[in-house]
């Protein structure tokens, strides 16, 4: 049977993910996801030349669009991830749990080693308790929302919190599966934790919460889907939300205030307040 334009279409897009996931970086990265940024990144006429060419592999065409979805998957995912250490010492977490009934000081020393795996918790660390004191001085949360949340639900032990019930969101299925398993771990010390796999690019509704955290997402949401912010932060259902944003590029570089004036828009009262690197605001939902 003589296959349809549509058709070959949909084995090139199939062909470009495998290709892409080919690199060890993006290989736990949903198809899906993968596709959509296809769909929506590379030229639709681009996308006809590689169906059109008779080796496709070998187009420029196809190169160029490996080289921009993979330098977007980078800078919104891969960056971020700097050991691949992750798993092991997870499994260290899981064994030393069996050893105690308080989160002694083994148990943080380890947390602390899986925080370092991430480049945002890495960077986070030294001021995990000076960001939690402000964050929890109003408002003493028993249920936490964290989306896009890398690995910062295990900076629990900095939040000096009891009975908290922790609803964490990655868009990696790979990410959920490893802060579940975290979370399974952790029952016992008395923290309740759950994660789902969610695109925040795509999302319906959310969990209702008494705080959100939303640590440096926005910004590279909003260079996939302009004004994706305003719509999530809509979808928000918590008294208090708090969102972060990088003050430095990734290589170091210092980033203007003026580079956030879209967000200032966007809010009417906030508290905000600097760590090196990181900017933070505390919303009450009331005041969007
Ligand atoms: C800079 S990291 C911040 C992680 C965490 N919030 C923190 O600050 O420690 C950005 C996070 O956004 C996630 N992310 C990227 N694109 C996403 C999307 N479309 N939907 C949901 N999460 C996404 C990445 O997996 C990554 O964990």
């Amino acid at each position: 049977m003589v296959k349809s334009t549509k058709e070959y279409k949909r084995e090139k897009v199939n062909l470009l993910i495998s290709q892409i996931k080919r690199k060890k970086e993006f290989s736990n990265i949903n198809d899906e996801f993968i596709e959509k940024l296809i769909v929506n990144k590379v030229d639709e006429k681009d996308l006809v030349k590689i169906s059109n060419h008779s080796k496709p592999e070998k187009s420029k065409e196809f190169k160029q669009s490996i080289k921009t979805i993979r330098k977007i998957l980078h800078d919104i995912y891969g960056v971020f991830n700097i050991d691949e250490n992750r798993s092991k010492l997870l499994n260290e977490l899981e064994k030393e749990s069996k050893n105690t009934n308080n989160i002694n000081d083994n148990l943080k020393k380890i947390h602390i080693n899986i925080l370092k795996t991430h480049k945002s918790t890495n960077e986070r660390l030294p001021f995990y308790d000076e960001i939690y004191q402000k964050v929890f001085h109003e408002l003493k949360p028993k249920t936490i929302l964290d989306l896009s949340s890398g690995l910062n639900p295990l900076s629990y032990h900095f939040m000096n919190l009891d009975g908290v019930k922790y609803i964490a969101t990655e868009f990696v299925d790979e990410d959920t599966k490893f802060l579940n398993k975290y979370f399974s771990i952790m029952k016992k010390f008395n923290f309740d934790g759950e994660a789902l796999t969610l695109n925040l690019l795509e999302i319906k509704d959310l969990p209702s919460s008494d705080i959100c955290f939303l640590f440096k997402t926005l910004d590279s949401l909003e260079t996939l889907k302009k004004d994706i912010t305003k719509e999530i932060l809509n979808k928000i259902n918590s008294k208090i939300i708090v969102i972060s944003f990088p003050t430095t590029t990734l290589s170091g570089r210092k980033i203007s205030k003026k580079r956030l004036i879209w967000f200032d828009r966007l809010i009417k009262e906030y508290f905000t307040f600097e760590i090196k690197n990181e900017i933070f605001y505390i919303i009450n939902k009331t005041n969007l």
